[in-house]
């Protein structure tokens, strides 16, 4: 918020993303309304007064500062709808591993992969994680992006899980972004929960019993993530966690069908979940289930990218049946160590043959429908918040064009400058 209203004039472009507070699906979804000629009131209380032609916002706040967005091309500021971003270490040795033919599941399976950053982050302090973890946000926020969903899921106990959470809610007051707290309590099954006398139904039970329990009375979450995944969590399994997290009242998210089918896109759909993700390995009947549901496919090439594979998520079959599709980031150690939220949308472009208005709209509308904030977020529009990015390009299709690049030249929080601070 500032202490009074602002204008953003002289852009390029402004990318828009108008329209309706909810998920954009089908034909709709090819809409990012882009418009020349216009400027940006933000009001005092941080949300966006008016989108009209600068002189005719020139004359309606007539004492208004100006911020000169001349540099180039205005769009929302990213909404990147799925993180891990609380870890310790970098994971580059797993990287290599993988260029000698050796599997993501297989690194997991010797004690490496989630294994390895939950060993790390337990023995770390809550003040060094913040260090690592503010660092990395910064450079986020450099990129584009306003909002973050963050997951625990580095933690797999009690005490860590909570402190992971705590974490988070300690960062929303310091960094200069949104960051919306997901728990992924069932990110793995923790090593000492794998052999005699302790099992993992065992601490399924803890999460369900305990961890829920602890999260929903702090309100530290507002969403629970399973990675559901044949060799990982199975359906049955999920559907008892995500279960006991409905009653607690958070709302439900799936790591579904990310490198081999389980039926998870269809399990998402049957509890109504507010997003599934992933969705490489999803099949011709788990796209109709999510078209059915309602729920938001969110999309994570830079995923697919790393791991070296060649298979990505059907994004074209997914639009034509009419699911609305998110693309984010998946920032994490092990499959996808980006901040650079514009690569995204090379890669949604490039990969996901997605159309550039398509990738915008799955940034920025979609990504806050995945997260339930689509009343708030994700469109240059009166009444949602004054998010905004500035890019120095002279039309938006330069965004996703110059890739590996960073061309994000400042972003703001609620009208107030958060890149640079
Ligand atoms: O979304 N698939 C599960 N979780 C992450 C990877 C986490 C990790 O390898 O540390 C993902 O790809
Ligand atoms: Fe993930």
């Amino acid at each position: 918020m500032s202490d009074r209203s602002q204008l953003f004039v002289n852009a390029a472009q402004v990318v828009t993303c108008a329209g309706p507070a909810r998920a954009r699906r089908g034909a709709e979804q090819a809409d990012a309304l882009v418009r020349d000629r216009v400027g940006i009131a933000v009001g005092a209380d941080g949300r966006i007064a008016s989108v009209a032609p600068d002189a005719e916002l020139r004359a309606a706040f007539p004492y208004a500062p100006l911020v000169d967005c001349s540099q180039g091309v205005l769009t929302p500021g990213f909404v990147d709808s799925h993180t891990h971003a609380i870890f310790g270490r970098a994971r580059y040795e797993e990287q290599e591993l993988r260029a000698t033919g050796v599997g993501y599941l297989d690194i997991a399976r010797r004690g490496g992969g989630i294994h390895s950053s939950v060993r790390d982050l337990r023995n770390r302090s809550a003040d060094e994680l913040a260090a690592l973890a503010t660092t990395r946000l910064r450079r986020i926020a450099a990129h584009g992006t306003t909002t973050l969903e963050v997951k625990s899921g580095y933690g797999l106990s009690l005490e860590s899980e909570l402190a992971t959470l705590r974490l988070i809610r300690r960062l929303s007051a310091e960094v200069p972004l949104r960051l919306v707290p997901t728990f992924l309590g069932a990110h793995e099954v923790p090593m000492e929960y794998r052999e005699a006398p302790r099992s993992r139904d065992e601490y399924i039970g803890l999460v369900t019993g305990e961890m829920i329990p602890a999260v929903a009375a702090e309100g530290l979450a507002r969403f629970c993530d399973v990675f559901c995944e044949p060799g990982v969590y199975t359906s049955d399994e999920t559907r008892r966690i995500l279960g006991a997290a409905r009653a607690a009242g958070l709302a439900l998210k799936l790591h579904a069908d990310e490198l081999e089918n389980g039926a998870a896109a269809e399990l998402a759909a049957e509890l109504r979940a507010t997003s599934a993700d992933h969705l490489a390995a999803i099949s011709e009947a788990g796209i109709a289930a999510l078209a059915g549901a309602g729920t938001v496919a969110t999309l994570l090439p830079g995923t697919m990218l790393f791991l070296g594979r060649q298979k990505q998520a059907p994004a074209r079959a997914l639009i034509a049946a009419g699911v609305p599709v998110a693309l984010a980031s998946d920032f994490n150690p092990g499959t996808s160590p980006t901040v650079n939220f514009s690569l995204v949308l090379t890669l949604g472009v490039s990969q996901l043959r997605l159309s550039v208005a398509e990738a915008f709209v799955a940034a920025t509308v979609n990504g806050a429908a995945a997260l339930g904030l689509a009343a708030d977020i994700g469109q240059i529009a009166p009444g949602f918040q004054g998010d905004l990015a500035l890019f120095d390009v002279r039309d938006h299709r330069e965004i996703p064009y110059w890739y590996g690049d960073n061309r994000c030249v400042g972003t703001w929080l609620a009208g107030r400058p958060a890149h640079p601070g």
